[in-house]
């Protein structure tokens, strides 16, 4: 039986994977089967067939065509198509939220926040497509005017991550959208659904307004079409985000081929709790920033350092505040709940991998540490580490579950040092209500991370910022502030309005 939500949504048992444009969904039959399986029951909650290397090519034909003509729409004219967009996701919120909870597991108001992310990155490109600012300069040469503008870059190709489902394809798309790029999105394996929903209600909205193709999808049954559409130099931008093995390679390839690539990948983030914190704000943020989304999220907080002199007592009230998560765990699309499953089976083992680890390192589990056996569904408790010292290889290494490794520390810039002691470079916070302490966090010898924040947690970036991390988080930002040049092409005008040819840099060439 279809799941309701799915219903809701007018989705079926069996899908298509892949939009071709001009309202049509591929009837291809023989490329493979995906089943995205409810991480909550086990059970398999439909069947998305797979994109075949033809519909592939005839996706990447028609987006060339189709940008032909939108990098010739004016751009406040295409905010309007994504003003249609975000209006049509309001209008859905509650469905495809639900069916975000129900398919990847995170809990039904995160799911909601997600959907609620899409229209706030809608609405911020549609007065970006009004902003697409290039900057003027003075030429050295007297009769010249100097400028640049920002073109359309060409197809963008989208690879998003199973946590972030529909989020990061709007963060992505919409943005190249208002920009003049046509986008394909090649999403996670684990969550067909909510991708082909998202796309459904987009697209519905801008055929019915007269827009043309903005938005294709194909789905993989392997990764032979996700591998080509890597090498593929028709694809101007690859945005790939996941895991910083992959995203390695997928960087590694784009470059070869000289195209560009925006990388969103691992994080390792902590928090640093001074002795002067508002133990208030810091243990809800921390217990949000490590067990929302069943520390699913590439901002999960995994680390922690807390000052000696108040580690015991923050310890005790975390483990508190764990055992009353724990009694919120459960079926992620009943609101009450506040942590879902895992994923998938896979990262059940990754997490029961990380514990035994972190034990056999000399770790002592505080509360959690092991997976929830009396019930279906892939649940398991959230787990607080003590006794590891931060170069201990299982607290290097993201683990993409609730484990916090918590960590002891005596001088501010120790933390800070520690903090900083990992291959990668998301997210970071500290807890304080002593300026120095903060302005010595956020200086240039303080946190080296993309993101770094003060008493608040890592997690739940806002879309008006950009978002991305350093070293091995991979260099990319996407979303607000001016990621949305990665999307276009920069170009540097110079015109002369003078009778003479003067040279720069005063260069005398007379004939
Ligand atoms: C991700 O986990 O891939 O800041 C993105 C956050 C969200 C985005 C996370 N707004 O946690």
């Amino acid at each position: 039986m279809t799941h309701p939500v799915l219903t809701a949504l007018g989705l079926g048992a069996n899908e298509s994977g892949t939009y071709l444009g001009s309202g049509e969904w591929s009837k291809t039959a023989d490329a493979g089967v995906i089943e995205p399986v409810n991480p909550t029951t086990g059970e398999v909650l439909g069947r998305v067939q797979a994109s075949s290397r033809a519909d592939y090519d005839l996706i990447v034909e028609r987006a060339q065509a189709a940008f032909k003509v939108w990098r010739s729409t004016p751009a406040p004219r295409r905010g309007e198509a994504i003003r249609l967009c975000a209006d049509a996701l309001r209008t859905h919120k509650d469905a495809l939220g639900s069916l975000v909870a129900l398919e990847m597991g995170k809990s039904k108001p995160e799911g909601d926040g997600e959907v609620q992310e899409m229209i706030d990155i809608g609405e911020f490109a549609v007065g970006l497509s009004r902003q697409l600012y290039g900057l003027t300069m003075h030429s050295e040469r007297p009769g010249h005017r100097m400028y640049e503008q920002w073109h359309p870059l060409g197809l963008v190709g989208i690879i998003s991550a199973f946590n972030f489902p529909v989020a990061v394809w709007a963060w992505n798309s919409f943005i190249a959208a208002v920009c003049g790029d046509i986008s394909i999105w090649k999403p996670s394996p684990k969550t067909p659904l909510s991708a082909i929903a998202s796309m459904k209600i987009c697209n519905e909205a801008l055929r019915k307004a007269g827009f043309p193709d903005i938005f294709f999808l194909f789905n993989d049954a392997g990764t032979e079409l996700a591998q080509e559409f890597v090498d593929d130099r028709r694809i101007a931008l690859v945005s790939f985000t996941g895991s910083t093995r992959v995203g390695r390679t997928v960087g590694e390839r784009v470059a070869r081929r000289m195209g560009r690539s925006l990388l969103e990948l691992g994080g390792n983030n902590a928090i640093i709790v001074d002795p002067s914190a508002d133990l208030k704000l810091a243990i809800p943020a921390i217990v949000f920033g490590a067990v929302g989304t069943a520390g699913q999220r590439c901002t999960t907080t995994r680390r922690l350092f807390v000052h000696e002199s108040i580690h015991d007592d923050v310890l005790g009230k975390l483990v508190t505040a764990y055992k009353q998560v724990e009694k919120k765990i459960g079926d992620p699309t009943d609101p009450a709940n506040l942590m879902g499953p895992l994923n998938s089976r896979d990262a059940v083992d990754a997490y029961l991998d990380a514990v035994a680890k972190a034990k056999a390192a000399g770790g002592t589990v505080e509360t959690g540490g092991a997976a929830l056996d009396d019930r279906k569904g892939n649940f398991v408790l959230p787990t607080i580490v003590t006794g590891l010292s931060n170069d201990a290889e299982v607290v290097q290494t993201e683990t993409f579950a609730p484990i916090l490794y918590v960590m002891k520390y005596r001088e501010l810039d120790e933390a800070i040092d520690q903090q900083n002691a990992v291959p990668q470079g998301l997210s970071s916070a500290i807890f304080t209500t002593d300026l120095k302490a903060a302005e010595a966090f956020l200086a240039a010898t303080g946190s080296d991370c993309g993101i770094a924040n003060v008493n608040m947690g890592t997690s739940g970036a806002e879309i008006g910022g950009a978002f991305g991390g350093e070293k091995e988080t991979g260099g990319g930002r996407e979303s607000g502030s001016d990621a949305w040049r990665a999307y276009m092409r920069r170009q540097t005008n110079t015109v002369n309005y003078s009778d003479a040819l003067p040279l720069a840099q005063g260069i005398k060439f007379d004939l």
